[in-house]
């Protein structure tokens, strides 16, 4: 791999402790081509702009697929990634179902590796600091004809961020837009998929909501995603969270959670979940949490949801399980406490 450092290092300017998610860039970036069907020309240069004609795919078709992931940093300096290649196997699912090229394993790996190596001084240490990392393809051949581009870039840029919500979120339960239908592309991390929300969550946001909670595109019952989010709903003591269907993304942090509450006992139920049933349990009392998982936000309470113009309010549990979750992970995360499952991976050893 070619490593091209730069001379003007831009970190002495960050405000570090004023950081909007997603603004800032490090020094460098990850560059990959596709062309006659393989993968060359793997290289770290200055982040910077990319020369792309207006004719690219990207623009007209849309083959463009992502990740998210994050780098924490411990009080020794030590730089960690959280389960990566789960990250790996998903940007391969993702890039089949938009017609994309795999990419090789280790190109994936040793590409987060070296950069995270070159821009580590980005990563701050403290519990809530990281790099939020963005490995994404998408489609570059200068052609307008609709079909799959011949012509792919790999890349990956890193953004020191923060937390992604500073509280609790309200949602606004879907009832007329949809995210996904079935034999669709939900389950992938499609950039199209995130795009599509932007305008249903913007009337959401007019009505003073935060995010959306998405539902079945059929009828509108079933809880799928809450924004960018898996969902997880506690009734009483149980734990349920819907199944990874094909208009589902599999987070990972999904399913850590899964195996966390399962390994404390808690009862969890992977299975279809509506709407009347959370406020059949809200109208008992018996509906305790709701919260979203995902990579950016880790664990995100909700305090209150919206329905069928009726707004459903969550009482405040203490020692809940989004609470509970979300201090487990991130002591595995930052290399706080043991981690049995052996989720974590020390940059500088990733072995590829
Ligand atoms: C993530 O959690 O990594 C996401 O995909 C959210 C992102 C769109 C900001």
């Amino acid at each position: 791999m070619i490593v091209e450092k730069t001379k003007y290092s831009r970190l002495k300017n960050i405000d570090f402790n004023n950081l909007k998610f997603g603004e800032v860039f490090t020094d460098h970036m990850f560059v990959c081509d596709y062309e006659d069907g393989n993968w060359i020309d793997p290289r770290i240069v200055a982040y910077n702009k990319i020369e792309i004609e207006p004719s690219a795919n990207v623009f007209h078709y849309g083959q463009a697929v992502f990740e998210g992931m994050k780098a924490y940093k411990d009080d020794s300096e030590k730089i960690w990634l959280f389960r990566p290649t789960e990250n790996y196997k998903r940007i391969s699912i993702s890039s089949q179902r938009l017609a994309m090229p795999e990419l090789g394993e280790n190109i994936f790996l040793s590409a987060l590796n070296e950069l995270l190596l070159l821009d580590c001084d980005w990563v701050k240490p403290g519990i809530g600091n990281s790099v939020y990392i963005r490995p994404f393809i998408f489609g570059s051949e200068h052609c307008i004809a609709a079909a799959p581009s011949k012509k792919y870039k790999f890349m990956i840029i890193l953004s020191p961020v923060q937390s992604y919500y500073s509280g609790s979120i309200k949602v606004l339960v879907a009832e007329k837009y949809s995210r996904a239908a079935s034999g669709g592309v939900g389950y992938a991390k499609a950039a199209g998929n995130y795009g599509s929300q932007f305008y249903p969550t913007s009337l959401a946001q007019k009505e003073g909501y935060d995010q959306i909670i998405w539902t079945d595109s059929k009828n509108h019952k079933f809880l799928e995603e809450a924004g960018t989010m898996n969902i997880f709903v506690r009734i009483e003591d149980t734990l349920i969270t819907a199944p990874t269907t094909d208009t589902i993304l599999d987070g990972i942090t999904r399913k850590s959670i899964i195996k966390i509450a399962e390994d404390k006992g808690i009862n969890v139920e992977v299975r279809p979940i509506s709407i009347d049933e959370v406020i059949e349990a809200h109208s008992k009392g018996r509906l305790k949490e709701i919260f979203g998982s995902g990579t950016a936000v880790l664990v995100s309470e909700i305090s209150s949801f919206g329905y069928k113009e009726k707004k459903f309010d969550l009482n405040y549990i203490e020692n809940s399980y989004a609470s509970t979750f979300k201090s487990i992970l991130t002591k595995i995360q930052y290399n706080l406490s043991p981690d049995p499952y052996g989720w974590r991976s020390e940059v500088g050893t990733i072995k590829v």
